[in-house]
């Protein structure tokens, strides 16, 4: 039965953190960047990787492909769209190289991606396009986001009849913000582009319902916000891109001899490992819809980072850069913070020798502070030249640890950092 909490049931929402077992010494406010799976999804991970090692043959002979197809029915039922156009891959950063490495382009032609796309992401479609004598375009968004038709407007106001492909996040990493992906996919059908969405954010955060996006391409992490184990991701690829695909990696297929019939049967055996992520990902979605509630997450998660945004929007930094609204932002708060005074510049300049005053040495200087004094974990980011805290608000987390992470914001920032 799911829970049916209020999201500001405090008392009853501190013993969800049963559920995880998580180093007590850490005030943890990093899900975004690495999600702890929840005990559950630990211990049944556990059972097929005993079952791996009890019997080896019997597992990649007899159970592994069954359980490889079961576990992707139940993330294509997951992310809304069928399991023919799905495979998994060991993380996003995987699924975007397949799609670089398989989408064509020509010398000329255009990629285009804005500025708050994570940055191994660029580096992937700069040696594309590089590869190819394409370019790739960046598009600076219209700050602060407003609407979704202005922010969709200023993307597609660079796309020219060269553009062959748009990339682009479904909630970003540096700002935390959901974009409004299903409509850029929509104007960009509209003038034959394709998209490539990189959603590793945005699988349990929202509900994603691919088929209803219609895009190209999408990959995600499912070790985010669906806390699966660490080393899940997958591919979608649209039926119409299907017969592009190259895996990365040249195996036999599917466990032989089974002959190849579809693009996703050269994704089930790429050689020898151990699949017991990805088997475990049916548990992580159980253990959200059934033990939690995919609408209890949400909703406390949402309440939880709309408190550390309005708290922290008190430490004196600018207006943040959406509105308070869950169509813009979600399970992460992203909040402006002042910048560093001239004293605290000279310690960081000693902590980081030859390199002390740029912003982003700022940002990595702050960080590292809040966990040596403070045992925080929490990213500190610039963009476009401000320092932001992006706080992660999982279900593990409480009003009491954003209120440890105000005070020692408020404590550093007072001493000058
Ligand atoms: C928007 C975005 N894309 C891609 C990635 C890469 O994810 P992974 O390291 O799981 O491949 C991240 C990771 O934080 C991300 O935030």
């Amino acid at each position: 039965m799911p829970l049916d909490l209020a999201p500001d049931d405090h008392d009853a929402w501190r013993a969800v953190r049963a559920y995880w077992s998580l180093r007590p010494d850490t005030t943890y406010l990093n899900h975004g960047s690495f999600g702890p799976p929840p005990l559950a999804v630990r211990q049944a991970r556990r059972q097929w990787q005993d079952q791996l090692d009890e019997q080896p043959m019997d597992f990649f002979i007899r159970r592994f492909e069954p359980a490889w197809h079961e576990a992707r029915q139940a993330l294509a039922r997951f992310v809304g769209t069928r399991p023919e156009n799905l495979v998994f891959v060991d993380n996003a950063t995987v699924g975007m190289n397949i799609v670089a490495d398989s989408f064509p382009l020509s010398a000329g032609d255009k990629v285009l991606m804005n500025d708050h796309e994570y940055g191994a992401v660029k580096r992937i479609w700069q040696r594309a396009c590089d590869g190819a004598g394409a370019s790739l375009v960046t598009v600076e968004l219209p700050l602060p986001f407003r609407t979704a038709e202005e922010t969709v407007d200023a993307l597609l106001a660079a796309a020219t009849e060269r553009t062959r492909l748009i990339v682009v996040s479904h909630i970003t990493s540096p700002t935390a913000v959901t974009l409004p992906v299903a409509e850029i996919c929509r104007r960009a059908r509209q003038r034959g582009i394709a998209v490539a969405i990189d959603g590793p954010h945005a699988v349990a955060q929202l509900p994603v319902n691919t088929d209803a996006i219609d895009c190209d391409f999408y990959t995600a992490s499912c070790h985010k916000w669906l806390s699966a184990p660490f080393g899940t991701g997958y591919l979608y690829v649209a039926p119409r891109r299907q017969a592009s695909i190259r895996p990365p990696v040249l195996s036999w297929g599917r466990v032989p001899p089974t002959p190849l019939t579809t693009w996703a049967d050269e994704f089930v055996w790429s050689g020898t490992c151990d699949p017991s992520a990805w088997l475990a990902i049916p548990a992580a979605i159980e253990f959200l819809e059934t033990t939690i509630g995919l609408t209890a997450f949400r909703t406390r998660s949402h309440w939880l980072a709309q408190y550390a945004r309005r708290k922290l929007m008190t430490l004196g930094g600018q207006t943040p850069l959406v509105p308070d609204d869950a169509a813009w932002y979600t399970s992460m708060a992203h909040v402006p913070l002042p910048p560093a005074n001239g004293a605290a510049l000279s310690a960081q300049a000693r902590e980081f020798p030859g390199d002390g005053t740029n912003d982003a040495t700022q940002a990595r200087a702050l960080q590292a502070a809040l966990w040596r004094e403070l045992q925080i974990e929490v990213p500190i980011i610039e963009f476009r030249g401000e320092r932001y805290v992006r706080v992660s608000c999982h279900l593990y987390n409480d009003t009491g640890q954003i209120d440890t992470l105000y005070a020692g914001l408020a404590d550093l920032l007072r001493q000058g950092w």
